[in-house]
Parts: structure tokens; C-alpha cells; sequence
């Protein structure tokens, strides 16, 4: 009996993945050579290195934080970063005094402790950044999770803003309707690659970095690209760290329980 519900659950799997195989096999004889412009000419996120990648990976802080000078600078004025707190950035070396300076700048709508009444006041560490009124073209997103949100993560940022051309020829050859809307702009990393943000990194030395660093496009945008790893998942580094314990403390534990099962049962075999 056992062995014929075995035998059916085996079947049952192979059945699956024969079924997945041959849609796959349909989909792919279907799609032959790209037909629809987005097919043809959205690019992959080309590969970014930041220290925070891999199992053990860290966060450069130092970047982190310039990476937050570049949001501040150039994207808060159109995107917000909600999930994050002033008081957040001492994790990234910003000082108490700075976070406050930063945090009164911003108008908070919030109740009157005294009255039960809202109110406006300014910004106090505690508080977390607030909503970008926006009155341009297209929505901005909230950046706070764009890396986790976004295939390609904290890449794929770096692309897109670097990815800023001119529409290929190629693409208006064969695809004559596909001209960018005006008020739009051509970026081959979006997904369906015309993009209502503007380019916003343009030209080195628009951002002023605190600790001199030279702010190249390049620089600025892998910086941002970090800064927006960070907010998406601040404590990163602790879950690695635990992680990497745990880890540990697993093969230990093995090697332990190994070496007491040879140790009591040593007699009974007879070793
Ligand atoms: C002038 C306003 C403006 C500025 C400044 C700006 N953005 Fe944007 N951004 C937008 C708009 C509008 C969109 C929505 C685009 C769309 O949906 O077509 C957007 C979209 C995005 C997206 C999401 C793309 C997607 O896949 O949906 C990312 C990531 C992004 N911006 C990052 C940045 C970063 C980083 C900066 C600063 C270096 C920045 N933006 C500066 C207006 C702006």
C-alpha cells in the first residue's frame, strides 16, 4: 500500500515538472525573436560590487552616508524615503547635533501634546522623513524599499541612472510608433523604457560630499544605489553577523553530538 502511494507521489512530481518543461518549451518556440519594442531593447541591470553583497557582507558606511548626501541633495526634492527616521542616520555616522539641524528642516503635521489638536511643528529626530508634495510629470515612488521592490536591486538604481541615451536608430527602424512621448525620457533599464523622471545626476561635482570625496556620476549614483540598500534593510549587516554564528554554532553542535554518540556507544560495539 505504502509503496503504491510512493509510486503515485513520484509520478505526481515528475508529471509537474514534464508539464512546466514542455509550457516553457511552448513559450519560448512562441516568443522566437523579440516583437514588441520592450522585448527588443530593455537592458538587464549591468552587475554593481558593494560591500554589503554576499553572505558576509558589510555595509562601506562611509559610502552609506554619502550616498545619503546624494539623496538629500539631488532626489529628496521628488521622492521621499518614509520608512526611514532622522535619529536612523547616527547608524551612518551623521551626529546628533547634524540629525537634529536635518530633522527641523522638515514641517511635521502632528498632535498637539497639550491640546489633542494637529498641528504643524518642525521635525524632531524621532520623527521619519515625510511625504514629497510632487507637481511634475509621473509619480515619484517612496525609495525607502526600491531595492527590494526592483529586480537587480541596488544595480538596477545604478543603471537607471546611468542609463540615460538617445533612442536608437535601430529601435525607430523597426519600430516606427515607439518614439518617446514628449516629456518623457529614453532609459533602456525601465522597464517599459520611457521614464517621467528627468536624469537627475547630470554632471560631476553636483553633490558636495562632506568627506572631499570626488562626486562623479558614476560615484554619486553607486553611492545613492548603496544609501537606498541601507534603507531598505538597515540592520543588514546584524542579520549576516547572527547568521554567520548561527552557522557556527550548528557545526559545533554536530560535531558534538557526533562525538558523543561514539563515545556511548564505544563499548556496546566493542571498539
Ligand atoms: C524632478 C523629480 C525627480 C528627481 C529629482 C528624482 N526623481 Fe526619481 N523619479 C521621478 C519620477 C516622476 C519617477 C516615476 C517615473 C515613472 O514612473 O515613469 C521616478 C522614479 C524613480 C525610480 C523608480 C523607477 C522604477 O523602476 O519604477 C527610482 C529608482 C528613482 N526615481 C530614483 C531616483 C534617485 C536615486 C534620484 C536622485 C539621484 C531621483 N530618482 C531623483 C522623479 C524624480
Amino acid at each position: 500500500m505504502i509503496r503504491i502511494f510512493s509510486i503515485l507521489a513520484g509520478l505526481f512530481f515528475v508529471g509537474a515538472l514534464a508539464w512546466s518543461l514542455l509550457w516553457d518549451t511552448i513559450g519560448f518556440a512562441h516568443d522566437g525573436l523579440p516583437n514588441t519594442v520592450e522585448k527588443a531593447f530593455h537592458e538587464h541591470p549591468r552587475p554593481l560590487k558593494l560591500s554589503s553583497d554576499g553572505w558576509f557582507g558589510k555595509f562601506d558606511r562611509k559610502q552609506v552616508k554619502r550616498g545619503f548626501e546624494v539623496y538629500n541633495q539631488v532626489c529628496a526634492s521628488c521622492h521621499a524615503i518614509q520608512h526611514v527616521a532622522y535619529r536612523d542616520l547616527a547608524d551612518i555616522g551623521m551626529s546628533e547635533s547634524e540629525i537634529k539641524t536635518l530633522a527641523a528642516t522638515a514641517t511635521v503635521n502632528a498632535k498637539d501634546p497639550l491640546t489633542g489638536e494637529m498641528k504643524d511643528r518642525p521635525g524632531l529626530p524621532s520623527d521619519h522623513f515625510q511625504a514629497v508634495v510632487y507637481g511634475g510629470q509621473g509619480t515619484p515612488p517612496d525609495l525607502s524599499l526600491i531595492t527590494k521592490a526592483r529586480h537587480g536591486g541596488a544595480a538596477y538604481v545604478h543603471s537607471l541612472l546611468t542609463g540615460y541615451t538617445n533612442q536608437p536608430a535601430e529601435l525607430l527602424k523597426r519600430f516606427p510608433d515607439a518614439k518617446t512621448p514628449d516629456g518623457l525620457h529614453y532609459n533602456p533599464y525601465f522597464a517599459n523604457l520611457n521614464i517621467a523622471m528627468p536624469p537627475p545626476l547630470t554632471s560631476d561635482g553636483q553633490v558636495t560630499y562632506s568627506d572631499g570625496t570626488k562626486a562623479t556620476v558614476e560615484q554619486m549614483s553607486t553611492d545613492v544605489a548603496a544609501f537606498l540598500v541601507w534603507t531598505a534593510e538597515p540592520k543588514l549587516d546584524k542579520r549576516h553577523q547572527v547568521g554567520f554564528w548561527w552557522v557556527g554554532f550548528l557545526i559545533y553542535a554536530t560535531v558534538l553530538g557526533y562525538m558523543s554518540y561514539r563515545n556511548v556507544w564505544a563499548e556496546k560495539k566493542g571498539h
